[in-house]
C-alpha cells in the first residue's frame, strides 16, 4: 500500500492551485485538492477577476450609450439601466466558469475535499471530519482584502465594502469614496462611475498605479480625471464612521496636517491584499512566514519544509492569476520531476478599465535605477493612440505606447501601454521579452493594418528614431 493518500495534496482551488492540481493529475500523480469555498476557481473566478471583468464589460457599453460615445458614431440611444440584469449576467459569467473547473477536476480524476484544510504535519492534514496524507503538499491559499485600522467592512449593509461588496452594490450609489487608487480602486470605481455615481478616490501616495511607470501613472489619471473621477492623492483615510446610509470618511495630508471630513453613501475600501495563512496550522510544521505574511519559497517552489511547496498570492510576487497559473504548472512539473520554471520578469500587469493599461517588465525608473542610476544607459520611445489609424477612426485617441530598451544593447526591457486593447496588445510585448527581442526586432516584424498593435511596432521605430506616422 502507498505510503500516503495522495501524491499530491493542494490546499485552495484559485487559479494557482485548481492549474497545479490539474497539470499534476495531466502528469500521472494520483491529486486532491481542498477548497474551503462552495465553488472551486477562487478569488479570481468567485470574487475577482472574473466578476468585475463582467461588470466592467457591460458598464463599459451602458457608459458608451450614456455618455456620447456611441453617439459620436451616430447611433443615438437613450440607455436605462437594469442593474438586476447586469448583476445576473455576472453571476452567470461565474456560475458557468467555476462548474467549468467542476468538469476539469472530473475530467482529470482530482479529487475535490470540500472544507479548509489545516497541517497536522509535513504530510497530513486535517479537512473538516477528514484526515488526509499525501507525500507532497502544496500550499494556495491566495489573498485577501487588507483592512484599515478604524475602518469595518461590511457587505451586507453596502455602505463600506470591499472588492466582494463592490461587486454587488444592488444601487448605484450617488457618491462612492474609493480607498486606494491602485488596482481595483480603478476599476471597480469605473464600473460605478459609469452607472452614474460621482466618485472620488483618496490615494496615500503622489500618484494613482503604485508598481507602473511613472509617466503611464501620470497619463492614466489624466484621463481617469477628464471621466469625472476625482482624486485626493498624497491623503491618509484615518477612520470612517458610518451612520444610517451614510458614511463619514476622516482623512488628513499623508505627511500629517490637519485633519477633514467627507460624507459617502458608499465608500470601497481597496488598500491591498495580504496572504492567507491564517488557520492553516502553519506553526505545526515549523514553517514561518515573512514580515508582510508571505510563505518564501526557493525557485522551484519549495518551502523550507520538506514536501511542502508554495504558488500564487501567497508567496512574494504580484498578485495576480496568470502568474499563479503558471506556478500552478511549474510546481506540478517540478513534484513529478521535470523542470517546472516561471520567468518573474515578464509577468505582464493589465488595469482593466477604459482605455486599459498594461505594462511588462521594467518601469524607466526601474531601469535607470538598475543600471546604477545612468540615465542614458536607457533609451525611451512613446508614441501616442493618437497617431494610430485604428484607434482615430473608432473614436479612441487616448492613450500611448511606451518602450523601455537597453541603450547599449537595445533590448527591449519594458513596454507600457495605455489604450482600448491594452491588454492584448501587451501579450505581443511579453512573448518578444521572453525571446530577447530588441527594439529593432520589433521595428522590423510585419504588423497588421490598421491594428493598435502597430502603435507597439511604432514605438520600437521611435528607440531608432525612425517612427513614420508622428
Ligand atoms: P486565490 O484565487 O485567492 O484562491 C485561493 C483559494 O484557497 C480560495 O478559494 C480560498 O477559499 C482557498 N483557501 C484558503 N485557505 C484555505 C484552506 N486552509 N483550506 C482550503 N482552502 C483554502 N488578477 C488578474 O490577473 N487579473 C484580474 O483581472 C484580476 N482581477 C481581480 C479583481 C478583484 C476584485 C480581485 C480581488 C482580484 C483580482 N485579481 C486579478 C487577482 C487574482 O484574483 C489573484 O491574483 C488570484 O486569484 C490568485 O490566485 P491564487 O490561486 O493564489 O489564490
Ligand atoms: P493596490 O496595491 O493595487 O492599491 C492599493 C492602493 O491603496 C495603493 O495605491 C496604496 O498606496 C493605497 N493606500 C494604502 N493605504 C491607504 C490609505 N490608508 N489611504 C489611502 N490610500 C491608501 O491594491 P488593490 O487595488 O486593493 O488590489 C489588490 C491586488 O489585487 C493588486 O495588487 C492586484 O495584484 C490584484 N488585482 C489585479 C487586478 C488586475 O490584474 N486587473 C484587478 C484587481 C486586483
Amino acid at each position: 500500500m502507498a505510503e500516503h493518500d495522495y501524491d499530491v495534496l493542494v490546499i485552495g482551488a484559485g487559479p494557482g492551485g485548481y492549474v497545479a492540481a490539474i497539470r499534476a493529475a495531466q502528469l500521472g500523480l494520483k491529486t486532491a485538492c481542498a477548497e474551503g469555498r462552495e465553488t472551486l476557481g477562487g478569488t479570481c473566478l468567485n470574487v475577482g477577476c472574473i466578476p468585475s471583468k463582467a461588470m466592467l464589460h457591460a458598464s463599459e457599453y451602458f457608459d458608451a450609450a450614456a455618455n456620447g460615445k456611441m453617439a459620436e458614431m451616430g447611433i443615438e440611444v437613450t440607455p436605462r439601466l437594469n442593474l438586476p440584469k447586469m448583476h445576473d449576467q455576472r453571476l452567470d459569467a461565474v456560475g458557468s466558469l467555476t462548474k467549468g473547473i467542476e468538469f476539469l477536476f472530473k475530467k482529470n480524476k482530482v479529487d475535490w475535499k470540500k472544507g479548509y484544510a489545516e497541517f497536522q504535519d509535513a504530510h497530513t492534514v486535517r479537512i473538516g471530519e477528514e484526515t488526509v496524507t499525501a507525500t507532497n503538499i502544496v500550499i494556495a491559499t491566495g489573498s485577501s482584502v487588507t483592512p484599515l485600522p478604524n475602518v469595518e467592512i461590511d457587505n451586507d449593509k453596502q455602505v463600506v465594502v470591499d472588492s466582494t461588496g463592490a461587486l454587488e452594490l444592488k444601487q448605484v450609489p450617488k457618491k462612492m469614496v474609493v480607498i486606494g487608487a491602485g488596482v481595483i480602486g480603478l476599476e471597480l470605481g469605473s464600473v460605478w462611475r459609469r452607472l452614474g455615481a460621482d466618485v472620488t478616490c483618496i490615494e496615500f501616495l503622489d500618484e494613482v498605479l503604485p508598481g507602473m511607470d511613472g509617466d503611464i501613472r501620470k497619463e492614466a489619471r489624466k484621463i481617469f480625471k477628464k471621466q469625472g473621477i476625482d482624486f485626493r492623492l498624497s491623503t491618509k483615510v484615518t477612520g470612517v464612521t458610518v451612520k444610517g446610509k451614510t458614511a463619514t470618511l476622516t482623512m488628513e495630508p499623508a505627511a500629517g496636517g490637519e485633519a477633514e471630513t467627507m460624507e459617502a453613501d458608499c465608500v470601497l475600501v481597496s488598500i491591498g491584499r495580504r496572504p492567507n495563512t491564517d488557520g492553516l496550522g502553519l506553526e505545526a510544521i515549523g514553517l514561518e512566514t515573512n514580515k508582510r505574511g508571505q510563505i518564501e519559497t526557493d525557485h522551484d517552489f519549495r518551502t523550507t519544509v520538506d514536501g511542502v511547496w508554495a504558488i500564487g498570492d501567497v508567496i512574494p510576487g504580484p498578485m495576480l492569476a496568470h502568474k499563479a497559473e503558471d506556478e500552478g504548472i511549474a510546481v506540478a512539473e517540478n513534484i513529478a520531476g521535470q523542470t517546472g520554471i516561471v520567468n518573474h520578469d515578464v509577468i505582464p500587469s493589465v488595469v482593466y478599465t477604459w482605455p486599459e493599461i498594461a505594462g511588462v517588465g521594467l518601469t524607466q525608473e526601474e531601469a535607470v535605477e538598475a543600471a546604477g542610476g545612468d540615465r542614458k544607459a536607457v533609451k525611451v520611445s512613446k508614441f501616442p493612440m493618437m497617431a494610430n489609424s485604428r484607434a482615430k477612426t473608432n473614436h479612441e485617441p487616448e492613450g500611448l505606447v511606451k518602450i523601455v530598451a537597453d541603450a547599449e544593447t537595445d533590448r527591449v526591457l519594458g513596454v507600457w501601454a495605455i489604450a482600448s486593447v491594452a491588454g492584448t496588445m501587451i501579450a505581443e510585448a511579453a512573448l518578444g521579452m521572453e525571446f530577447g527581442a530588441t527594439s529593432e526586432d520589433i521595428a522590423y516584424t510585419c504588423h497588421a493594418h490598421p491594428t493598435h498593435a502597430e502603435a507597439i511596432k511604432e514605438a520600437a521605430m521611435g528607440i531608432q528614431g525612425q517612427a513614420i506616422h508622428i
